[in-house]
């Protein structure tokens, strides 16, 4: 719950973000609006910010399982999560394991294509810019982060991916693609940050071939596929059935 110790730092498209009474923990509050193309297209899905708090905290906790840091310390109610405050990397880190969205646009490839090994790709996190895709070089160049952590982010999101990719898979759902985004704790070190959920994954339901009706994730919003509520009510449940 809001109260008067909770200042906001910071309102993003999905999330609002709170200080606490503890200087290095953050309250994140998940919201129902919905963004697409950089926001040019608008919505609300009925209970998102409830259904994407869950699956990312039970995410975050498999993945803490499994060794990966994370900035998650305990889910609050069905929308609040208390974190880890981090600085965040302005970089989106995007992993491909099959083709769909941007790259099938911008590259030619048939949607569904396999890609191995999967694809690691930095997108500047920037609306005004519209989220540029990067070259090491521009990275560097804007000084937004140093080659080390450059490699460090690419091994520690290829080992999310290999346990994420499993997990879903017991899930009889298919990690198509997703979005990280990584911080630096007080110490320096590098932690998994924002979210896991239908809205920064591609999900496709392993038990339907149909190329609409097998779509689990935002594409249902961004393609207006309708039964978006329903769809990530799928994930939810799926997830929540399913420990590593
Ligand atoms: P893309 O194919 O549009 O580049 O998206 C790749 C993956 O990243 C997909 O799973 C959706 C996710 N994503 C976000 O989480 N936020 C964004 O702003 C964008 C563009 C993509």
């Amino acid at each position: 719950m809001i109260t008067t110790h909770h200042k906001k730092l910071y309102e993003g498209k999905a999330k609002i973000l709170y200080s606490t009474e503890a200087a290095d923990v953050l309250l994140s509050v998940f919201k129902d609006d919905a963004t697409a193309f950089n926001a040019q297209k608008r919505g609300t899905i009925q209970g998102k910010g409830a259904m994407n708090c869950t699956i990312s905290s039970h995410l975050f906790q498999q993945l803490e399982t499994a060794g990966i840091p994370t900035h998650f310390i305990e889910q609050l109610s069905e929308t609040e999560m208390h974190v880890k405050a981090v600085s965040i990397i302005p970089i989106e880190v995007v992993i491909r394991n099959l083709a769909a969205g941007s790259l099938c646009k911008q590259t030619g490839l048939e949607l569904g294509t396999l890609i191995s090994p999967p694809l690691v790709e930095l997108y500047y996190k920037n609306d005004e810019l519209g989220d540029p895709l990067l070259t090491l070089d521009r990275l560097l160049l804007m000084k937004l982060a140093t080659s080390e952590q450059v490699a460090q982010l690419a091994a520690m999101a290829l080992k999310i991916n290999d346990i994420l990719t499993s997990f879903f898979q017991e899930c009889g759902i298919t990690l198509v693609d997703f979005k990280l985004e990584f911080g630096l704790d007080h110490n320096q070190q590098l932690i998994l940050a924002d979210e896991i959920s239908p809205d920064t994954c591609r999900l496709w339901n392993q038990s339907e071939t149909d190329p609409s009706r097998r779509v689990m994730d935002k594409d249902r919003f961004r393609n207006d596929l309708g039964e978006i509520e329903s769809a990530y009510q799928q994930v939810m449940q799926r997830v929540l059935a399913h420990s590593l």
